[in-house]
């Protein structure tokens, strides 16, 4: 178990509790009111779970797959440094404490 700190997109801020093994976009989707959409259910196929990670985590995130890069570099708002999905971040005590912001909706 982990903690999260989500701003969401009205700027509000958020202190989530995620078992380890779980990806980030469960919780984001279900505890945060306009939180995201993942509209394919995590399946890295929509980028509706698209957030922007700070740069002390970002680093310590495993690199990117090609199908989830393609996919945030289709957005809008993407961000190199930051992007990623949250359906293929998964939570382990060494992200615990993590903090991220729930990117514009697209
Ligand atoms: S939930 Fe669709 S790509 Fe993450």
């Amino acid at each position: 178990m982990g903690k999260l700190h989500v701003t969401d997109r009205n700027g509000d801020e958020h202190e989530l509790e995620v078992s380890n093994g779980s990806s980030l976009m469960e919780p984001l989707r279900d505890e945060i009111d306009g939180g995201i959409e993942a509209l394919c259910g995590g399946m890295c196929s929509c980028a509706t779970c698209h957030v922007f990670v700070e740069a002390e985590w970002f680093a310590k995130l495993d690199p990117r797959q090609d199908d989830e890069l393609e996919l945030l570099e289709g957005t809008e708002c993407f961000e190199d440094g930051s992007s990623r999905l949250s359906c293929q971040i998964i939570m382990s005590d060494e992200l615990d404490g993590m903090r991220l912001t729930v990117a514009p909706e697209e």
